[in-house]
């Protein structure tokens, strides 16, 4: 396989894997409807403006393209908006993907890379959770990303079409050179806010629910360098082009940290004693999420090289100092 497609590919997590796409040689397409994403951030192969929703357009590029494969970045996803606004998920994730399936398979394309979430995990009963575990999410955000799911298995045992579905827990950090990272017009993660409050954006970082039957009462994450996330997405391609077939990959490392942990963490790496403040739990959070992703390292030989909260955080903080100069450049340039 040399030709990728991928959707969403100037965003945060699809810009990094079109970086490692262009290193090892592919030839990428990047199809992004820059809602969210930057045209700065891609760091290889074309990008064509373009949205999903519009299927004549989708289909005039992948005919011309003729991708051997494509990646699925391109979605919404805040939890909490979501649950305000569930149909915005449902147009913008589910019936989005849908629109790119039939594409593909109208033009014959058989190999899909798709990003999932731990959020279609809900509220575990075991953790780590593993792949079998069924689908069970809380929040539309999760719902959009399992009906696809659902889609994709459906699909695979109608056809010989192949997917991977890589459930992502949770992703945060920037490119070690400082030339990408997480660039929203709003951030609601809690690692790029707790950074953007150390810088004085904002003015204190609120703490989301601390009530949780967890060990200091607040939420625990699995966080995954963005980096480690990209190396998984380049396995699945040498694994569809050695005939590999349809599979579900968790990607974290298996171990989390709660709120406060990453709080404490954020003000050492900045050295920064930024202001918090305990307030409600945030609809459609789930109490712990962590990745059991043996299966992603039996199968794919995946060997996460940054499971190291400081080095994550470090990352991030370092882009999020020079963010404010790239979006300024980037508004003065036009
Ligand atoms: N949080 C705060 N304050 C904030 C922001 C977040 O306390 O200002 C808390 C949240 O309530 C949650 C934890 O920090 O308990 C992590 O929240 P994030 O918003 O950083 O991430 P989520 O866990 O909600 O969601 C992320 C992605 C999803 C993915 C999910 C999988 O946004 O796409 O991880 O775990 F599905």
């Amino acid at each position: 396989m040399k030709k990728i497609f991928v959707t969403g590919g100037a965003g945060y997590i699809g810009s990094h894997v079109v970086r490692d796409l262009g290193k090892k040689g592919y030839d990428v397409l990047i199809y992004d409807n820059l809602s969210t994403g930057h045209e700065w951030a891609v760091l290889s192969g074309r990008l064509v403006k373009g949205d999903l929703a519009d299927k004549s357009f989708l289909d005039e590029v992948i005919k011309d393209f003729k991708p051997d494969a494509v990646m699925h970045f391109a979605a919404l996803i805040q939890v909490e908006e979501s649950v305000r606004e569930p149909l915005k998920y449902f147009r913008n994730n589910t019936a989005n993907a849908m629109n790119l399936l039939e594409v593909m398979l109208e033009n014959r394309i058989k190999n899909f890379i798709f990003s999932s979430t731990a959020a279609v995990y809900g509220i575990p009963d075991k953790l780590p959770v593993n792949e079998d575990v069924p689908m069970n999410p809380t929040n539309p955000y999760g719902e959009s990303k399992a009906m696809v799911e659902q889609m994709l298995s459906d699909l695979s045992n109608a056809s010989d079409f192949n997917y991977i579905a890589l459930r992502y827990f949770n992703v945060a950090g920037a490119d070690s050179q400082g030339r990408i990272g997480q660039a929203y017009k709003e951030s609601t993660h809690l690692i790029t806010r707790a950074l953007k409050t150390a810088k004085g954006e904002l003015p204190k970082l609120l703490i989301f629910g601390a009530d949780y039957m967890t060990s200091d009462g607040t939420c625990i994450r699995d966080y995954i360098h963005v980096d480690d996330l990209s190396v998984a997405h380049i396995l699945t391609l040498d694994y569809l082009s050695d005939n590999g077939k349809s599979r579900v990959f968790n990607c974290g490392y298996g171990h989390g940290y709660s709120v406060r942990e990453v709080v404490q963490a954020a003000k050492k790496v900045t050295g920064i004693d930024f202001r918090t403040e305990e307030t409600g739990r945030r609809d459609g959070d789930s109490p712990a999420l962590l990745a059991d992703s043996s299966r992603l390292k039996a199968e794919l030989n995946w060997k996460p090289k940054h499971d190291d909260l400081g080095y994550i955080i470090k990352t991030a903080w370092e882009w999020e100092k020079k963010l404010d100069t790239i979006l300024n450049k980037c508004t003065g340039d036009k």
